[in-house]
């Protein structure tokens, strides 16, 4: 078993990024709701006075998210969409302080229900002009999975692209590991 003490994997690491960076009030977007692990913890921070979205294409992820929220009654400020990530256009009309993408399929789930890299870049490409100044934006990729890889090499290359006075960006990898470990980029909007 893998034992981190001080250089923690990427979920983890998402989890530290958004207890230290949302605050009371903030707006933010989960583009891969899944299990609503990320949306319960971002529900949780940005508080009543703050507001969440999440998008998942499949029915169920977004119904059983949805009844984990009930039941912890924190199901008021949050709007879950049963819809891709790549129409959130579609829906969201206002700036986002924090948006998180955990990439690839659900585990447990159906495996060949996963994240591609055509919609992901495209989504990713809607959600920096929807992010306000000084907001950040992560993205775990898994590049073990079939299509994980392209879809990491197209998300890294549109990243790689954006303009450094717009924007600082960031990646997060353990190059001595086997097996594939996750690869996190964090990209933060310049004012
Ligand atoms: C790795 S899981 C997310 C896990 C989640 N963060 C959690 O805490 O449980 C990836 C999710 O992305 C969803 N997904 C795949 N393609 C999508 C798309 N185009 N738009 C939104 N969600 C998508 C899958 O249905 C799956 O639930």
């Amino acid at each position: 078993m893998m034992r981190f003490k001080h250089f923690i994997n990427p979920v983890e690491t998402v989890k530290k990024i958004m207890n230290y960076y949302i605050k009371d009030g903030h707006i933010a977007l989960d583009c891969t709701v899944g299990n609503g692990k990320d949306t319960l913890n971002l529900v949780r921070l940005v508080s009543e006075k703050g507001k969440v979205y999440g998008f998942d294409i499949q029915e169920k992820a977004i119904i059983n998210t949805e009844k984990k929220l009930q039941k912890l009654n924190l199901d008021k400020n949050v709007i879950l969409i049963n819809d891709g990530h790549e129409n959130i256009d579609k829906y969201i009309y206002e700036n986002i302080d924090f948006i998180v993408y955990n990439l690839g399929y659900l585990p447990g789930g159906d495996k060949n229900i996963k994240t591609k890299a055509l919609t992901t870049v495209k989504s990713i490409k809607k959600a920096l002009s929807l992010l306000n100044n000084n907001g950040l934006l992560l993205i775990t990729c898994y590049i073990g999975h079939d299509g994980g890889k392209e879809e990491q090499e197209a998300v890294e290359n549109f990243l790689e692209s954006l303009d450094q006075r717009r924007y600082n960006v960031l990646k997060f990898k353990f190059i001595n590991q086997r097996n594939n470990p996750p690869i996190l980029y964090g990209v933060e909007k310049i004012n």
